[in-house]
């Protein structure tokens, strides 16, 4: 744990989904005292946090951050020194197909929880150590060419999808808490996350347990997206520092330098399952298919994470051709999880 002022209490929203569980598992591991809020809507999984669900330093409470009395009810109850908010809607495709969750969940929910953490953070006097850090992506910056040029935390914010525009207007609320009320707020854009418990809608995951089904592997386009993909556990790595090290009313970017188009990331996991679960006679890559491209398809994001570097002295610890391997790995390993009865 990155603070020397020992355990602290911790609301995270959004802990029973993807990179929340893996926040919640690393907070409840380094002893402080974790209350997860979630509403558990189809992205989130109960299992993903078997190993802590019993601790005492664990706390569970679903609630819809867009409820207000029920989210100022908790923070009175659990009185937070910090809110790490991750709770929202997640995946671009679902946000073309339908917008309206992603306004209210990401903006309207953020905004609620921003009303709430301004009330709470009053009633305790207006502490200079409270934060309230707002887990963002790079996808708020739009894209870029293939130019190796990079996002910058002063790249104007430009979204291109119902998803990153909602993501985007949660951001402004944000600063403006900051810069209205006073809140210490921070905000990190992000990258690309892959790793262990990603809902099987993502990417990597879906194309892992597509080809163990044996199933056609969709490529949007001609699979030329590029990502700068980041393990899960190094992007929890960055808010654990950024939380309790970073300074209020600032953005850090996170991202691995992990630049890899959609194809070659799909013909790398083809090659992985080639080795470790090889199909009768044939390469998984014969399963890959091109189809219409999504609408509004970013072509390239790309990070610089150097003040996030510097100043806080993170660096990802998973290179991306052993982060995927054990990502591979871990779903043939874990076919509970992922074909299990709460359907993922
Ligand atoms: N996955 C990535 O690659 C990535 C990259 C950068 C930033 N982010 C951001 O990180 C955060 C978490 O992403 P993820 O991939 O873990 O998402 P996820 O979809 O796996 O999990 C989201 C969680 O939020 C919960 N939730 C949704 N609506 C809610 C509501 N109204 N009230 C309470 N809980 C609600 C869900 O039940 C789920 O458990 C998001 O804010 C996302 O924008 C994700």
């Amino acid at each position: 744990m990155s603070t020397d002022a020992g355990p602290k209490r911790l609301i995270v929203t959004g802990g029973s989904g993807f990179i929340g569980s893996s926040a919640c598992r690393n907070f409840v591991g380094a002893g402080h005292m974790v209350c997860n809020i979630d509403k558990l809507t189809y992205a989130a999984n109960t299992d993903n946090l078997r190993t802590i669900e019993n601790m005492p330093n664990y706390r569970f409470e679903q609630a819809d951050i867009c409820n207000r009395a029920q989210i100022l009810a908790i923070l009175d109850d659990f009185k937070p020194d910090a809110v790490l908010h991750l709770a929202a809607e997640s995946h671009v495709d679902r946000s073309i197909a339908d917008a309206d969750v992603f306004v209210q969940t990401n903006v309207v929910g953020t905004v609620n929880l921003l009303n709430a953490a301004v009330d709470h953070w009053r009633s305790c006097g207006s502490s200079p150590d409270f934060r309230f850090l707002h887990v963002s992506t790079d996808e708020v910056y739009g894209d870029l060419e293939d130019d190796g040029s990079l996002f910058h935390e002063t790249t104007p914010y430009n979204p291109s999808s119902p998803y990153s525009a909602s993501k985007a207007a949660s951001d402004f609320m944000v600063s403006s808490w900051h810069r209205t009320y006073g809140l210490p707020v921070l905000i990190s854009n992000c990258s690309n996350n892959y790793g262990p418990f990603q809902n099987v809608e993502k990417l990597i995951p879906h194309m892992i347990t597509r080809a163990l089904g044996h199933k056609s592997l969709p490529v949007y386009g001609k699979g030329a997206n590029i990502r700068d993909w980041l393990h899960v556990d190094d992007h929890v790595a960055a808010l654990d520092l950024i939380l309790w090290n970073g300074r209020p009313g600032e953005r850090y970017n996170v991202g691995g330098g992990n630049e890899r188009n959609n194809l070659r990331v799909v013909e790398g996991i083809c090659d992985l399952l080639d080795e470790l679960q090889p199909m009768k006679g044939k390469s998984y890559r014969t399963l890959i298919t091109f189809i219409a491209d999504r609408p509004g398809h970013d072509l390239r994001y790309a990070i610089d994470a150097s003040k996030l570097m510097s100043e806080l002295g993170w660096s990802p610890r998973h290179d991306f051709d052993t982060g995927l391997a054990h990502t591979v790995t871990w779903y043939l390993q874990n076919r509970w999880w992922w074909e299990g009865p709460t359907g993922r």
